[in-house]
Formats: C-alpha cells, sequence, structure tokens
C-alpha cells in the first residue's frame, strides 16, 4: 500500500470501536489514520481518547439543537441546500404512513445538525468516514454529501447484530431477548435505511444458557474490536466492489439491492 486512507469517525459514547481503529493504524494492521473525530454528544467519553492520541475532535450538539428548536421553532434555519421533498423521497427510515409533521420535524432539525457537523469536518479530507457507535440516523442530506459517488460508498458502520435481523438501537439486547442461539456483530455500508446498507462483514458468537445481556455484549465488542478493523483495511486496499443484485419475488416484483463483494 503505497499511501494511508484517511479515516475520519463519528462517535457517540465510549469509543471502544474507535479505539481499536487508532491502534490498529498505529500498529499497521490498517493502513490509515484517524484524521478527525465527530460526536453529536459533547460528553462522549471517546472524545477523550481522540484527545489523548492527539485527533482533533469536535461535536454538533444534536440534544441542544433539537431542543433549541423545540422551544422556538422560529429558529429554525435549514441550511440553503437543503430541499424537503428530495430528502423524504430518498428516505426510507420512515413509512409514508407516519405523522408527516412528525417526520419534517425529525428531519429538519436532523439535517440542521448535520451541516454543523459537515462543516466542521471541511477542514479534514477524509476518504472513508466510520461510524463508532455513533447512535443517530443519517439523512439522505448527509449521506449525499459524503457519497459523492454512487459505485463507492464511503460511510461505514458497526452495527450490534446479525443484519438484516435486529436493526435499531439496541441489537444485543434484541438478540437477548428474542432468545436467539447465536448473536453477531455486523459492519455494513450506509444507506438510507436504518442499519440496511450492503454488508460488508459479520462475526458470529454462540449464546449460552448461562449468557446474560453484559455476557452477550462482552462477547459481541470482543468481535467488533477485530472485525472493524479487517473491514476497513479491505477498503483501504481497494478490495471492496458495490454491485446490484436483482432478483424477482414470488408476487412479480423485481427487487434491486446493492451488495459489497470481496475481492
Ligand atoms: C457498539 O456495540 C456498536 O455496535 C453499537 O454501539 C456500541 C458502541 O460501543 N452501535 C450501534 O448500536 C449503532 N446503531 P463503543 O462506543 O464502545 O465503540
Amino acid at each position: 500500500m503505497d499511501k494511508k486512507i484517511r479515516i475520519g469517525a463519528l462517535i457517540s459514547g465510549g469509543g471502544t470501536n474507535l479505539e481499536a481503529i487508532i491502534e490498529s493504524c498505529k500498529s499497521g494492521k490498517i493502513d490509515g489514520e484517524v484524521v478527525f473525530i465527530g460526536s453529536d454528544n459533547p460528553n462522549a467519553r471517546g472524545l477523550e481518547r481522540g484527545r489523548d492520541h492527539g485527533i482533533p475532535t469536535f461535536t454538533a450538539d444534536y440534544k441542544g439543537i433539537i431542543q433549541d428548536i423545540r422551544e422556538s421553532p422560529e429558529k429554525i434555519m435549514p441550511p440553503d441546500d437543503f430541499d424537503i421533498n428530495e430528502v423524504i423521497s430518498k428516505q426510507s427510515l420512515f413509512s409514508r404512513v407516519l405523522d408527516t409533521e412528525k417526520m419534517k420535524f425529525f428531519i429538519v432539525t436532523r439535517v440542521i445538525a448535520e451541516a454543523e457537523l459537515l462543516e466542521k469536518m471541511k477542514p479534514y479530507p477524509f476518504d472513508l468516514l466510520v461510524l463508532a457507535g455513533f447512535m443517530r440516523t443519517l439523512t439522505p442530506y448527509f449521506i449525499d454529501r459524503v457519497n459523492t459517488d454512487y459505485d463507492n460508498p464511503r460511510i461505514m458502520n458497526v452495527h450490534p447484530s446479525l443484519l438484516p435481523a435486529f436493526p435499531g438501537t439496541d441489537g444485543y439486547g434484541d438478540t437477548f431477548r428474542y432468545g436467539c442461539k447465536i448473536g453477531g456483530c455486523t459492519i455494513h455500508f450506509v444507506d438510507y435505511g436504518e442499519d440496511t446498507g450492503p454488508i460488508i462483514g459479520q462475526k458470529i458468537f454462540e449464546i449460552h444458557k448461562h449468557d446474560t445481556l453484559d455476557t452477550i455484549k462482552k462477547k459481541g465488542l470482543k468481535l467488533e474490536w477485530k472485525l472493524y478493523p479487517e473491514c476497513i483495511q479491505a477498503f483501504a486496499e481497494r478490495r471492496l466492489k458495490t454491485v446490484s443484485m436483482s432478483h424477482t419475488l414470488k408476487n412479480g416484483r423485481k427487487v434491486t439491492r446493492r451488495v459489497v463483494k470481496i475481492t
């Protein structure tokens, strides 16, 4: 590898995946370098980890932004290049039957926060953006401004379940409460839905009768720390190709999905 990739990271909490990624860059397991760490949460422990490594950090305080707008809706100032109808038509986070006003409030507030993130990311050019425990859904407004080449998505996420099972905010909890006998973690590219993007890698663990939610989380995280760096390195080596695959359902409807081929 002649050139290191530049990795931007977004986090919300503890940042143990971030730590694994930074350490993998330092030890040469990833041909890359973390060039910024952004967060929606000013108190995220992961920000401190980043600062300890001398990596630039910043925050877009989602909670504060949403609260401000809730209290004074006249403060709503979406970015000039934002078209709500375009974002609504692209997103697949909400079904069309949901209360439209609620959906619009959700999207506008997130886009305002995302515009702040994008602004703060500007000084740090990057090749890959990794979501490492970033607990906010990204709207098409943000995704389109990072993924400017359809064939080369460049936002990765780690999810605590074997997708497509248990998308959402509590993958290990959902796996445990369902009574699954195996659990796992997934690395995928981000698309317009919630944890629906093309899968890059997965690892699994067994769930035994004495396991608790806590032991399951520990098993899962340990695998995440291995899997995420491996997938990032595959990206750095340009071994990830995203292609379309179509098939026809029993009802005659044709479905096309983007999938990742690893070369
Ligand atoms: C990880 O388990 C990750 O899979 C999960 O949050 C945790 C973050 O831990 N991510 C999600 O649930 C995303 N929807 P960390 O901050 O210690 O890396």
